[in-house]
């Protein structure tokens, strides 16, 4: 069967998508030129030789600095348009995209800078390619609960365009409990809540994003495995893992993706999705992470119709929204059976 083009049709939804890893060598270089800014690299290729990871942390040294060419509305804008136009010519038909405020705010960049120029991008998307989105605002878990909240206080005054806030950044010995009451203030604005957890740090801390930040969905999650108990109040409460497999092997989670367990997670009846994370640090977009897990785990159609019902299922869209989605999921491994 032509998986390659089955993958490349099918309806999908990504839910796990930094924003600011979706930053290209080619236009880091060009940013770092139009805004005056010194990199460490001399080109293209040598940035991309940098990204040699052993795990989250060495990741993340190279994903800040590189951030660091961001700087202006337009610049944002540009990022983030140029990652809807790729998912565009992958048939990804809605995006709950995470952006990290701090990782810009701390370096002077106004916070209303950074959401504009995100935010004029992802409707100037729906409007021009049609993908539906929603905004995650997330807080760098290495920095403290003040500074999370303080970054919380000036993202109140524009909730409107703000969906859910989520946690990322090192996460072992920095537990979903160290931001309980950010979250309680979130939840009480109305905003939904997401959190990385179970990618590097134990089930612990799923049960903790569980128990006390409310979390629709776990991000990574991929240590759940360990808990039987955890799993099975994951498949009773059908609450989603985002899982990004190429991130999971070049971060070093699993050695290579034949070893992945996302098998595993979808017999266990988990609700999984497979998205891309920081695909440009991570050598794949959606459709790369679906292309090459399916080869390693020798996934079925039905398995990728699960997968991509799923993404839908997990988002935040409206039910109606979701089931004309699913239908048209359907339609796509209809066509390819007969
Ligand atoms: N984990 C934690 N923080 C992150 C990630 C991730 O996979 N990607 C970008 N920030
Ligand atoms: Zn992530």
């Amino acid at each position: 069967m032509d998986f390659t083009q089955l993958i490349k049709d099918m309806p999908k939804a990504e839910l796990h998508l930094h924003i600011e890893g979706t930053l290209e060598p080619e236009l880091m270089m060009a940013l770092a030129e139009r805004n005056g800014v010194s990199l460490p690299y001399k080109s293209v290729e040598e940035i991309r030789q940098a990204y040699e990871f052993s795990d989250l942390q060495s990741f993340l040294d190279i994903y800040y600095a590189g951030a660091a060419v961001l700087q202006t509305r337009q610049d944002f804008y540009d990022l983030t348009y140029a990652y809807l136009e790729r998912a565009a010519s992958d048939n990804v038909r809605h995006v709950e995209i995470f952006f990290d405020p701090q990782t810009h705010t701390d370096r002077g960049i106004a916070f209303e800078v950074l959401l504009d120029g995100i935010h004029d991008a992802l409707q100037a998307g729906e409007e021009k390619l049609g993908i539906t989105f929603r905004l995650i605002l997330c807080f760098l878990r290495h920095l403290s609960a003040d500074e999370a909240m303080a970054t919380l206080d000036e993202a109140l005054p524009y909730k409107d365009r703000l969906h859910a806030v989520g946690l990322d950044s090192s996460e072992v010995g920095h537990p979903p409990s160290k931001f309980t009451r950010v979250f309680d203030r979130a939840l009480d604005a109305g905003l939904l809540t997401v959190a990385h957890a179970g990618e590097e740090g134990p089930p612990e801390y799923i049960h903790e994003a569980l128990d006390l930040l409310q979390v629709r969905r776990i991000d990574h999650g991929v240590r759940c495995l360990e808990d039987e108990e955890l799993v099975k109040r994951l498949v009773r409460e059908q609450i989603p893992l985002t899982v990004c497999p190429l991130s999971n092997v070049k971060l070093r989670v699993f050695d290579t993706l034949q070893q992945h367990n996302l098998n595993e997670l979808l017999q266990a009846g988990l609700c999984v999705t497979i998205n891309s994370d920081d695909p440009a640090y991570f050598g794949g977009y959606i459709v790369e992470n679906f292309q090459q897990t399916q080869k390693a785990l020798g996934l079925s159609a039905t398995q990728l119709q699960t997968l991509a019902q799923n993404a839908f299922k997990a988002s935040f869209l409206p039910a109606e929204d979701i089931e004309r989605h699913v239908d048209s999921v359907n339609k796509v491994f209809a066509a390819q059976r007969a």
